[in-house]
């Protein structure tokens, strides 16, 4: 059918036509801004899960929410080896923009930015050269000894504060978002609980939303142990059955046009329900369809087209980061699991290359930090990647 029409959309943070599934969580989102805008005490919402099942989107549509009612939001997306304070003071930049535009007192919104471009002129390293300093786009003086001591838990306190003050003066919030957040340093991580803390006890008006790997919950509690009791995780999974139908469903009809009932079956088996392959094979069948209605024929017709891509853009761009000795631990791990996504025992990967399993620990926890992997349980390994034991057998190499 008519390509330019094709309303799927595979992609890393893409916009599904349909957000499908996720009733459950905004319902909850609701709740947090509404008990946080009247001070009362909140846990941050933690969405946690695999690679493609939806958690920038999320992210981004929680963050729509907030702005709907009024709140200042921004985001970070949290880099490994990139300290928080840049992309912090630039997620709240925007967030002071969108309450200004709100507030009657012009002179209080300049104050605030005045601490806020103190913050972050600390990214700058100490005895910095003039020319070599980063400048953060803020049109303002910087103020002096608020938000300034280059001890970031105490800054990030003293910024959050005046942040949900000037929220607070036209009744409304301020929301951070903080995509990636198993990259967070563990510096950084600590900082941002004493904030969040600090800040829930005041009843300020300021939330985090955080989304990352499953091992997220470990990151967190590594670096303070507290931070159960300030987060509430949430597990974001592939779509039930009900669910991907109405992703698939319903932009299809909002084109006019219509799938059988066994093709929509032949694509949640294929694509097991995971946002990014409802997406990716959904497009790839509305592609190879000549006509109305989109048919089982067309779904198995397009699916090694639809692999194809994702075998570029899915998992090789994923692959591709991995040495030849990360390579090797793998593929053990794709053999071990036999292409189904479970844990495997790290001891068994090492049995199956023949190594001790200590000598293999630099590997392990390289493949962690660049999020192709994740330790689900002491000793166990599993793919952050859906489906990523299943094209590693697939190769050849
Ligand atoms: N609820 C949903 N219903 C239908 N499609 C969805 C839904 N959520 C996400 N998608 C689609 O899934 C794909 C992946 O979404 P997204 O990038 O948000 O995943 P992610 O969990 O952030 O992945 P990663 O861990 O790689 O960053 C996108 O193409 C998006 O359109
Ligand atoms: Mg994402």
């Amino acid at each position: 059918m008519d390509p330019v029409r094709n309303p799927f959309a595979p992609g890393a943070g893409q916009r599904p036509p349909e957000l499908a599934g996720r009733d459950r969580e905004v319902a909850a989102f609701e709740v947090v801004l509404e008990r946080v805008a009247r001070g009362r005490p909140e846990r941050s919402l933690v969405l946690t899960g695999l690679r493609g099942v939806g958690k920038t989107v999320l992210l981004g549509e929680l963050r729509a929410m907030a702005v709907r009612r009024g709140w200042g939001a921004g985001k970070v997306e949290a880099r490994p080896d990139a300290g928080l304070r840049r992309p912090l003071a630039a997620a709240l930049h925007r967030a002071i923009r969108d309450l200004a535009v709100r507030h009657r007192a012009p002179d209080r919104v300049e104050s605030v930015l005045g601490v806020l471009k103190a913050f972050a002129l600390r990214a700058n390293p100490a005895g910095a050269k003039l020319r070599d300093r980063w400048q953060p786009g803020i049109d303002v003086p910087a103020a002096t000894g608020r938000a300034d001591s280059g001890d970031i838990e105490i800054d990030l306190v003293e910024l959050f504060t005046d942040v949900a003050e000037l929220a607070q003066d036209v009744g409304t919030g301020v929301a951070l978002l903080i995509d990636e957040m198993q990259d967070v340093q563990p510096d950084d991580v600590s900082a941002l609980c004493a904030a969040c803390h600090e800040l829930s006890q005041s009843g300020a008006p300021l939330v985090v939303v955080g989304a990352g790997l499953p091992h997220v919950p470990t990151v967190l509690s590594a670096s303070k142990s507290y931070s159960e009791r300030l987060f509430r995780y949430v597990r974001i999974d592939r779509l039930e059955r009900a669910d991907a139908e109405r992703a698939m469903l319903a932009p299809i009809k909002r084109e006019d046009a219509s799938i059988t009932e066994d093709a929509l079956e032949a694509l949640y088996e294929t694509s097991g329900g995971y946002p990014y392959f409802v997406q990716a094979y959904g497009k790839a069948a509305w592609d190879a369809a000549p006509g109305d209605p989109i048919t089982v024929e067309d779904v198995r017709v397009a699916a090694p087209e639809a692999e194809a891509e994702l075998a570029v853009g899915f998992f090789g761009s994923r692959y591709e980061r991995a040495t030849p000795a990360e390579r090797e631990y793998l593929r053990a791990m794709a053999d071990l699991s036999e292409g189904r996504d479970e844990a495997v025992p790290t001891a068994a990967v090492a049995d199956r290359l023949g190594r001790k399993p200590s000598s293999l620990s630099p590997a392990r926890d390289s493949l962690i930090k660049k999020g192709l992997v994740y330790s689900a349980e002491r000793g166990r390994i599993a793919f952050t990647v859906p489906h990523f034991g299943r094209f590693l057998l697939g190769r050849d190499d």
